[in-house]
């Protein structure tokens, strides 16, 4: 079973994508009565008429999570139009800090994936609260960045979005790292195929994906999200080992400890099994200092109570 802990619009997107991948049954968890166990009867009532044979169920008693291979956090406070993802960090902490509780009493054996923004403050908060091995907590927000930056040079470039390998390393937020040289198509660098211009162009776009839909439509993304938690949990559940951008807690990786951020990962049944280092440019390195800095700066935020 996969419990998806929060079932507004990313946990209950979440859940659609994995039922129709047919991963396996779903436990929907959120602490507002009537809303997990409306979204998962609407859910089920899809599965039925498309043919697909998923349980999914709602609840608001946490101990429905027993058993789970796989736990993904989608809860907490969302972004409002103007308010940037780290404003959220001490908002957010507590329910981190409290789900943390949960899922070591019912679900010690789970691996954890989490979306709950900021994305790699909260990732950090979650592996420092469960004290498990880095390999089970795994932030999601690379798999929505590099998604975006392949979207958009996709419509540069006329080419599939599918075709176009994209890196986008760092922090979940403004100061994402884009890394255009190491993001290639049939193996040729972006850097190679569009101007300066056009590139600056892409990464800015890449960058206020996430401001721009919430902007536009008064709420932050839910089907990005949602579908690229599910191809995450397809790669651990059905153990792929396929490479995605995750946000994970970095012991030396590139150059920097007691952080989490997002870097290539394999992921399979044990969680991350391994962590893959770029060879970066001496300005790409810079780069990912510096938002490795803003990363710490959120968890800077968050209430000293949680991380004793
Ligand atoms: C996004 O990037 C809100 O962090 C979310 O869409």
């Amino acid at each position: 079973m996969i419990t998806i802990i929060g079932a507004g619009k990313v946990g209950s997107s979440a859940a659609l994508f994995m039922a129709l991948e047919k991963l396996d049954d779903l436990m929907l968890v959120d602490v507002i009565d009537g809303v997990p166990q409306g979204q998962a009867l609407d859910i089920s009532h899809a599965l039925s008429i498309l043919g697909i044979n998923v349980r999914i169920e709602g609840s608001t008693d946490f101990s429905a999570m027993k058993g789970s291979k796989l736990v993904v956090v989608t809860a907490g406070f969302p972004r409002k139009p103007g308010m940037t993802r780290e404003e959220l960090a001490a908002k957010n902490a507590g329910v981190i800090a409290d789900i943390a509780e949960k899922i070591k009493k019912y679900a010690p054996d789970a691996i954890v994936m989490l979306t709950t923004n900021p994305l790699d403050a909260m990732a950090y908060l979650m592996h420092k609260r469960l004290g498990w091995d880095r390999s089970r907590v795994i932030g999601f927000s690379g798999v929505l960045d590099s998604g975006r930056l392949a979207y958009y040079a996709s419509r540069k470039l006329d080419v599939s979005p599918s075709s176009i390998v994209p890196i986008v390393l760092g922090m979940h937020g403004q100061k994402m790292l884009p890394v255009p040289r190491l993001s290639t198509v049939g193996g040729a660098p972006l850097t190679n195929m569009l101007d300066g211009n056009s590139i600056n162009g892409i990464v800015k776009e890449t960058v206020d994906a996430g401001a721009t839909i919430t902007n536009l439509r008064g709420y932050s993304s839910n089907y990005g999200p949602g579908a690229g938690l599910a191809v995450m949990a397809e790669s651990i559940l059905k153990n792929q080992k396929r490479v995605f951008l995750a946000s994970v807690y970095l012991d030396g990786e590139y150059g920097v400890k007691d952080v989490s951020a997002g870097v290539p990962v394999v992921l399979g049944s044990n969680g991350v099994e391994k962590i893959i280092e770029l060879p970066l440019t001496d300005e790409e390195k810079k780069g990912f200092l510096e938002s490795v800095e803003a990363i710490r700066a959120n968890i800077s935020q968050i209430p000293k109570e949680y991380l004793s």
